[in-house]
């Protein structure tokens, strides 16, 4: 079986730029808190009716681009996101129709932080079997649109982002040890209190309610503390996995991406796992945390950076609400 590559990537970053500065008019926070507990500057926030499926669709032209293929050529779409442009249908099929492509399937994942890598995961095996040929796979957030902007929702919405990335996923050559090495991944559903949107639900009758509105269940909450405490396991447990599969040190990785979730998790899954922190890569002081889009978003400014060379090992890991949390091992 051929091994997957990723042959093109792509982001796309709304425009409108929100500083800390700028969040402090709103609720009661500072610069400072937010920098000392998150690493995190600035972020962008998509305009109104612009939604996830526009940022993932502007970034899919770019990964495009970047491969150097055909739209036509893509035969399979999969989209990751936790914010939706409606309740149902999710953001695959709108991607399919902006783009034009006719007689191909559009699976949505929803997976939260962990979303690229899960996405990437079922990308893989589709092509390790021979099912797909160049599968797109978009990853695309706009957070700011259900953010709870007083002190009630401040821990929250200070860290997240809005933003699209995509990849293109294609059979890599039989005779070149390069592509996804490996994907696991892991989920733990005793803990979705920890971190969740809880209502609408179709439990309800009538699942919405102008109750809601004013109990304010119809933005995410968290127990910060909680996340934090688990993410920092998790993810290097994700690791572990996968240097185990691949009979590979720590060493031996040039990069490690984790999702962008709050920059002392990543300095601290970076100590944990014995890695260099000049090895991780780390934006989200530029971007806070786009959730789904993070990882791609963060590959793909690596690679314009040239910080990624062919043939260097790069370790991606997630975690988030669910629980889920997951590991990919590339060699580029
Ligand atoms: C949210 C997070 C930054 C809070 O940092 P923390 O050090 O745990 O802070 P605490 O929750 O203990 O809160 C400390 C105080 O700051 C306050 N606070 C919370 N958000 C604040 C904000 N934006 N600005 C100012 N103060 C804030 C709290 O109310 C609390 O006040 P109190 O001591 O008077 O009760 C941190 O827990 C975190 O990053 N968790 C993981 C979040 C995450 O990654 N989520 C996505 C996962 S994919």
């Amino acid at each position: 079986m051929n091994r997957s590559i990723i042959s093109g990537t792509g982001r796309y970053i709304p425009p409108k730029l929100i500083t800390n500065f700028d969040l402090e008019k709103e609720m009661n926070t500072s610069d400072k808190w937010i920098q000392q507990r998150s690493g995190i500057k600035e972020r962008h926030y998509a305009e109104p009716g612009i939604g996830s499926s526009d940022l993932g669709y502007k970034a899919a032209l770019k990964a495009i681009e970047d491969a150097q293929i055909d739209k036509s050529e893509i035969d399979f779409i999969i989209a990751a996101t936790l914010s939706p442009d409606h309740y149902f249908p999710g953001i695959g099929v709108l991607i399919q129709a902006k783009l034009g492509l006719k007689n191909i399937g559009a699976l949505d994942v929803r997976n939260q932080c962990s979303g690229f890598i899960y996405a990437l995961s079922v990308a893989d095996q589709f092509i390790r079997t021979g099912t797909y040929k160049k599968i797109l796979l978009v990853a695309a957030e706009k957070q700011s649109a259900n953010l709870d902007y007083s002190d009630d929702g401040r821990d929250l919405a200070v860290l997240f982002g809005d933003g699209g990335a995509a990849v293109i996923i294609e059979p890599g050559n039989s005779d070149e040890d390069r592509g996804i090495l490996s994907t696991h991944l892991f989920s733990d559903g005793n803990y979705i209190e920890d971190l969740w949107m809880q209502r609408p639900s179709c439990k309800d009758h009538p699942c919405f309610s102008m109750d809601m509105i004013t109990d304010k269940k119809l933005f995410p909450t968290m127990n910060g503390r909680n996340v934090f405490k688990t993410a920092i396991v998790k993810m290097p447990e994700a690791v572990r996995a996968a240097l185990d599969q691949n009979n590979m040190t720590i060493e031996e990785v040039d990069h490690l991406i984790p999702h962008q979730a709050n920059d002392r998790i990543s300095q601290m899954v970076a100590r944990n796992l014995k890695i260099p922190v000049e090895k991780v890569i780390r934006n989200i002081e530029r971007y806070g945390n786009t959730t789904a889009a993070s990882i791609p978003i963060a590959l793909d400014e690596a690679l314009e950076q040239g910080r990624i060379k062919p043939g260097d090992m790069i370790m991606l890991t997630a975690f988030g609400s669910g629980y889920t949390w997951a590991s990919a091992a590339i060699r580029w």
